[in-house]
This record gives C-alpha cells, structure tokens and sequence, in this order.
C-alpha cells in the first residue's frame, strides 16, 4: 500500500469515509416553498443574485466554500500583516515552490488576478490563445485583450454520454491544425486542469506531455490552468495506465514540469476561501508579469492578500493533495452522480472532479435554446428544494454576433451542481439527488425562461430573467 492511501477495508458503503471529523457547524435552513418562489422573483430568476440564506444546500460553486482546517485557522492566526517581506509570504512562497517545482511565484487575490496579470503580459491584441477547453473569466480576459480564445478539446468531450476517462484532454491533431492556420498569432496555450466547463473532466499525463512537446516545437508558452490539478491529478492516478502506485504529489509534480508556469485560482484546490497565485519557470516570463501583478493586484509579497490569507493558502495548498482527502471528495461527487444516473437522470459522464453536469437539454427536451433549458432547470430545482446549482449554456457562453445581433449557441445547456470541499455531508448528497429526481418526474412542468435583462459580457452573473409563460 502506497504511503497515504487508505486500507481497502476503509472504503465503506459511500466510498471512503473523510478523513477528518466536523468541530464546529454553520446552521442552515430550507424556507417554505411560498418563500423560494418569492425570494426567486425577487432575484430575476438568477441564482447569483439569491441571498445566501434563501438557499438550503449551496452547490453555485465548489470556489471560495470549502470548510478550512485546523491548521490553516491556526495559520489565520499566525498570519504576518506586513505590507513587504511578511513570514506569511515566505511560506506561501516555498509551499508553492514545493508543490509546482516552479521557481517565481507571483500572489494574487484570486484566479482572475492571475489572468488579469499574464495576458496584460503575454496576449496581444489580434492574438489566439489555444486551450483544450478556456473557462469563461479565461475567455473574458483574452477577448479583453482583443485576442481570441480557442478551444481544441476532443469532440467526445461535448457528448455527455461518452464515458471517456480523459475528456479534457487537447484534440492533438485539432492543435497541429491550429497551429498551422494562425503562425506567429498562436503564442500561448492555456491547458485547463480540469476542464471545468464539462464537469471536471481530467486531462491525461500522456496528453499533457504531447502538449507540452507540441508547444515546444513551436515555441509557444503553455501555462496550466491549475486551479483543480490536484483532482485531476487524483483522477490520473486512478485512470491512467502506469499511474496507480504514484503519489499524486509526484504526479503533479511531473504535471507542472511541463508548462512553462501556472495560473491558480486557490480558492478550488488549495481549499482557501480566498487567494491565487501565478507560478512561473523563467526569470523573463516573471519580469514581464510583475509591473502588471504590482498595478492590478498589490506589492509582490501580498498580491491583494491579508497575511492570514497567504498562511490559510500555504497550508491549505499542501493538504489539497492529501490522498485521503482527495479520495473523500472524488467518493462524494461520484455519490450525487451515480444518484442522478440510476435515476435515469442525462447527466455528463464520466463523474469528474468537483461537479455533476446535467444535460439541460436532454432533460427538458420541450424548450429550444431560446428558452434558457439551464437556467429554467436551476430555477425549478431551486423551487423543489432549495438547491442552487449554476446554469452553463447560451446564457453563459452564448455570443453575440454585433451586426446580426444573432446568438450563436455554445455546444450545450448544462446545469452544474458544484460541489464545496469538506463542507455537505453525503445526506446533503442524498437530498440535492431526491429535489433533482423529483423535478425529473415533473419535467414536462418546467417552463422556459425570457431574457429581460442580458448584458453583453458575462452575462450569466447578472442578467435578469422570467418564467416565459408569463
Ligand atoms: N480558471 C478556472 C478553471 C476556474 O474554474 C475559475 C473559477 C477561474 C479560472 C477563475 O478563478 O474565480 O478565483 O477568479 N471558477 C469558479 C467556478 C468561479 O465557479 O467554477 P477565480
């Protein structure tokens, strides 16, 4: 048995157990079913704008919710508020050294800050930015550059049926294609681990390495999209041939050491309410990212962050790839997916790394892509039982054309139930699965939704919506 790994005979009924018990407990509550419709409305049918209180279990994001340990509230405490040079930078700093390999290490205050930094850097306008599959604030930030993101995931990754264990992984033939059609416009490769979008689907070690060769030969900069390697790391080990007796420290140490840097958003797997980072190889790389890390996100040894915050990260970054935790949380995602499918519910397959994907679509075949099947779904969950999810369709990815005003589709209307590290029980688990099985048994119910307010970018976080049966 490898070091850290739990004995088989710990693997009990719903997977392995979490290594870790609970001391102390945030109250939730589920409000009556008059008071859901009411707190809905008054939202604009938009989950992002419903109070936290008017949800019972919270699945909006696995980002910025996990349960902190005692260590890192320990950290909280020890944290160094200097404004240059604190001893909670120093190590956040060799945390983050230890765990990537990489050298230069830039603190942000989140994920976005990172992106902020290294396009202002290395994305020029007129630019592609390849990708197996870019999130949406990756994408915003490369069209806010004026260069277009790219993405060169297999087709298998867009069919939620396609049981595939590595349905991140780049289309490498698609890649050479891109490469060859856009030259010197191709300078950066923004490799996605997991790939969100698709439920948290791994990117394989072979294909990385394949990346990494590929980018190499072209001279383009490949940087990680790290804000759930560890998961996807956890996913390698299990799935990927030769891979089952590594530690899967090692092989995310092998993972960085194939990009020239990575950008983290530590509020996923670092398991850190707040705080990212931007981990780099080359002293050039890190020069050129600096006057833009200084401006945007704060002096070099904070980036936009309390002390606290950098202790809580440096932790935390080390215990996210505990093996047994790690086993824990993948056990609990697969719980709610294997819920949802023998209930015959269309969810993507396989179960990734931090959420179960519904096909919205699939599920409400009576709606056309008009009709927002995604955020129509997310409403009617929220209805039956007070579960938040986040719709990822049209009104997410949808882009519009500006002369035609015409909406191209994304290639699909998902409905992602996220789930927090290490913060729901598998009964929470258990209930989220019933509200979505019930809603399936009265799926010919479910009305589509209107756009009453849609902005142009982003538009998912604060559009306004309703019911189209109005
Ligand atoms: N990259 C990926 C793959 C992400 O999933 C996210 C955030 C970011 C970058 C941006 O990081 O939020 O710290 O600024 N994803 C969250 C989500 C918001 O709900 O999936 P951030």
């Amino acid at each position: 048995m490898a070091a850290g790994c739990a004995p088989r005979t710990m693997v009990g009924m719903f997977g392995t157990p979490e290594p870790w018990r609970v001391k102390s407990v945030e109250p939730i509550r589920l409000l009556s079913p008059e008071e859901r419709e009411r707190a809905l409305r008054a939202a604009g049918y938009n989950m992002f704008a419903l109070r936290a209180d008017e949800v019972f279990v919270d699945l909006l994001t696995d980002s910025g919710t996990a349960a902190m340990s005692t260590s890192q509230w320990a950290g909280i405490q020890l944290g160094d508020e200097s404004y240059a040079g604190s001893r909670s930078w120093e190590r956040l700093e060799r945390s983050v050294r230890d765990v990537t390999g990489f050298p230069y290490v830039i603190p942000v205050h989140q994920g976005r800050g990172a992106e902020t930094v290294y396009t202002r850097a290395f994305v020029d306008e007129g630019d592609v930015v390849l990708g197996n599959l870019h999130f949406d604030t990756t994408r915003a930030h490369i069209r806010n550059r004026g260069a277009t993101p790219i993405d060169l995931v297999s087709d298998e990754a867009y069919e939620p049926s396609a049981a595939l264990p590595f349905k991140g992984n780049v289309d490498l033939a698609k890649a050479e294609r891109a490469i060859e059609r856009y030259g010197d416009r191709a300078r950066l490769f923004v490799l996605t681990v997991t790939a969100n979008t698709n439920g948290g689907q791994p990117v394989s070690l072979a294909n990385a390495r394949a990346v990494s060769d590929l980018c190499r030969r072209h001279r383009i900069r490949l940087l990680l999209d790290a804000a759930r390697f560890a998961e996807n790391c956890y996913l390698i080990r299990e799935r990927e041939d030769g891979q089952g007796e590594r530690s899967v420290a090692e092989i995310a140490r092998e993972l960085f050491s194939l990009a020239d840097g990575a950008a983290m958003s530590s509020k996923k797997d670092a398991l850190v309410n707040i705080g990212g980072f931007l981990a780099l190889r080359g002293d050039d790389d890190e020069r050129a990212c600096r006057p833009w890390a200084v401006l945007y996100e704060g002096f070099l040894t904070y980036g936009g962050m309390a002390g606290r915050d950098l202790e809580a990260l440096a932790v935390g970054l080390r215990e996210g790839l505990d093996h047994d935790y790690l086993a824990a949380r993948v056990a609990q995602v697969r719980l709610l997916h294997s819920l949802l499918a023998d209930a015959g519910i269309p969810i993507v397959h396989p179960p990734g790394g931090h959420s179960v994907v519904i096909d919205a679509a699939a599920f409400l075949p009576h709606l056309d892509r008009e009709e927002y099947p995604a955020e129509a779904l997310a409403a009617a969950v929220y209805l039956n039982g007070g579960v938040r999810g986040v719709g990822l369709g049209t009104l997410a990815f949808g882009e519009r054309d500006p002369e035609t005003g015409a909406v191209k589709h994304p290639p699909w209307e998902l409905l992602r139930l996220a789930i927090p590290r290490r913060a729901y029980t598998d009964n929470h688990i258990a209930y989220v699965a019933g509200v979505v099985s019930d809603v399936w048994s009265k799926r010919d119910e479910v009305a589509g939704m209107r756009g009453v307010e849609i902005p142009a970018e982003l538009a998912h976080f604060t559009a306004v919506l309703e019911p189209a049966d109005r």
